[in-house]
Formats: structure tokens, C-alpha cells, sequence
């Protein structure tokens, strides 16, 4: 156990995760061999994995910066990925010190380093929990200190719904934790697609290897007809279900052409109604 009581033991190193994996393509070094070796497989046949992973990170800060902005004051973070500053509460705090982020992701390597970088501000919390089991997410003792079910939430699935499969109903999963939350609440969404790259780009054999080499989890990418149905019981904010460059880009300058060749991903955030 770690100082923070987060189990250690559980780190398996025999199959790549996807958090290890993405914490790779962003340059990061909380990573295996057999991470490197699955991630820059990926990289080889789908190069643009790179440029998209570092814009769904920067749309994530768009997006927090917009939460907070709007006068959220309390947000679950589901499939928070290895810490990867600048992380939620640190842009959330940028607007209002006074914003508590609940962490919460599958992958036991996040316990490992969310005691170092996602706690500490005192208004976070982490813990070990999986998005297809939202009845234990809702109830968790940290959800229970943290959030405020009376009061607005910002719920974040950013790059998540990806890994989970149509078998899993990932719509049944988002409309389970929307019904927990009161009207106003705001729902931050980011979903890989093909609809960007032609069939040669390599994004097929690129989700073949998570397939392939055993990851702890596959890629389903979804089209925007298949993304958008995740917002129902939500209004879209302007612009709304875009590809990620296009959100509230930064300084409201339009992105280069070149940029959005390369990226392979929808985002949004809706209001409840
Ligand atoms: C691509 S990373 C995204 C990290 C961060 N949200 C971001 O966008 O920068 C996906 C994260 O979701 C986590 N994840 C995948 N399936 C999950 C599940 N069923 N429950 C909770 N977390 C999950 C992975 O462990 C990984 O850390």
C-alpha cells in the first residue's frame, strides 16, 4: 500500500493498459515495456494518435476552464488517466479555489501517483472505480464528502467511452450517472471516431492492437450520428458535438486546416435540462 492506502500489488505488467498506454503518446513515463511496445505499434500504424491524443488533452482544459467559468463548483472526473498536469483541479482552480474534483478511474496505476498529484488541495478525492458500475461510483464515501447532489456537477467522461463496447450500453451507462445529477448540471464528453481519417490512415490496424496484444480494455470508435445520443437529456453548448479543435478553441482563433487533418476525436459539453 502506498501512504495513501491505495493498493500497489495490483500493477500488471503481462497486458498493455490503456492509461499507461496514453500516458505514453502524451510523452509521459508512467509506463511498461509492454506499453512502449503496444503504444508505439499504435503509433507506427495510426500516426496521427499522437497529435489527437495531446488536442483531447487540451480540449479537456478548454472544457474544465468552461465548467468552472459557467460556476460549476463540483466535478466527478470518471477515467482520469495517469496524472498528467496541468490536471482537472489545477484548471478548475485557476477559476475559483473553491472547486472539489472527485477522481475516479479503473487503473491501478492512477492510485499509484494520484496521491502525489490529484490530492493534497484538500477539495479532491481519488479512488479506485469502474464507469460501468455507476451505482458503486454514486455511492462511494468519496462522491459522498465531496459532492453535492442538490447543487450542480460538472461530469467529466473525456476519452473514456471509447473503451467501453457496444455490449456494455456506454448510452445506459452515461444516462445511469445524468439521472443522479440535478438540472444544470454539465456533462464533458470526448469520443475517438473514424469519421476524420480515410480508411488507409492505419486507425483500424491501430485498434487491432489493443485487440491483439490483450489490452485491459478495447477501442470502439463512434461516429457522430453514435456519439451524440450520449447527450440526450442534455442541451449541447455551442458549437456542439465537434470535432475537439473546433471547441471554444483557444483565443477563439480558428484551428489550421493541417490541425484538424490529424485529429480523430468528438467532444462537447451539454447542460441538463
Ligand atoms: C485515454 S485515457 C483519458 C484520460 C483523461 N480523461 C484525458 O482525457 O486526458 C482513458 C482513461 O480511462 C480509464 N478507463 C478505461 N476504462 C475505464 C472504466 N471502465 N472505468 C474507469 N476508468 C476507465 C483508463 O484507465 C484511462 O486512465
Amino acid at each position: 500500500m502506498t501512504d495513501q492506502g491505495f493498493p500497489v500489488g495490483e500493477i500488471d505488467t503481462s497486458r498493455p493498459h490503456p492509461a499507461r498506454m496514453y500516458d505514453f503518446f502524451l510523452g509521459g513515463r508512467d509506463n511498461y515495456e509492454v506499453d512502449r511496445d503496444a503504444a508505439q505499434r499504435v503509433i507506427d500504424v495510426f500516426p496521427d494518435i499522437v497529435p489527437t491524443t495531446r488536442a483531447n488533452r487540451r480540449f479537456m482544459h478548454r472544457a474544465v476552464r468552461h465548467l468552472a467559468a459557467s460556476g460549476i463548483r463540483q466535478i466527478i472526473d470518471i477515467g482520469t488517466g495517469i496524472p498528467t498536469a496541468p490536471n482537472t483541479h489545477q484548471i478548475a482552480h485557476e477559476v475559483s479555489e473553491d472547486v472539489r474534483v472527485a477522481y475516479i478511474d479503473n487503473d491501478p496505476i492512477v492510485a499509484t501517483h494520484a496521491g502525489a498529484h490529484l490530492l493534497g488541495a484538500g477539495n479532491t478525492g481519488f479512488f479506485l472505480g469502474d464507469l460501468r458500475e455507476p451505482e458503486s461510483v454514486l455511492q462511494h464515501p468519496t462522491i459522498g464528502e465531496l459532492i453535492d447532489f442538490d447543487q450542480p456537477v460538472g461530469l467529466m467522461l473525456v476519452a473514456v467511452l471509447h473503451f467501453i463496447t457496444d455490449k456494455e450500453d456506454p448510452a445506459a451507462l452515461v444516462a445511469a450517472y445524468r439521472d443522479a445529477l440535478p438540472a444544470g448540471s454539465q456533462l464533458v464528453l470526448s469520443h475517438a471516431t473514424s469519421d476524420f481519417h480515410p480508411a488507409e490512415a492505419g486507425l483500424d490496424e491501430a485498434r487491432d492492437v489493443y485487440k491483439d496484444r490483450r489490452a485491459t480494455a478495447t477501442v470502439t470508435t463512434r461516429s457522430h450520428a453514435e456519439v451524440l445520443p450520449f447527450f440526450d437529456g442534455f442541451d449541447l453548448v455551442e458549437p456542439g458535438l465537434v470535432q475537439i479543435p473546433l471547441w471554444h478553441p483557444q483565443g477563439g482563433a480558428a484551428p489550421e486546416a493541417e490541425e484538424l487533418r490529424h485529429v480523430g476525436t468528438y467532444g462537447g459539453v451539454g447542460v441538463k435540462r
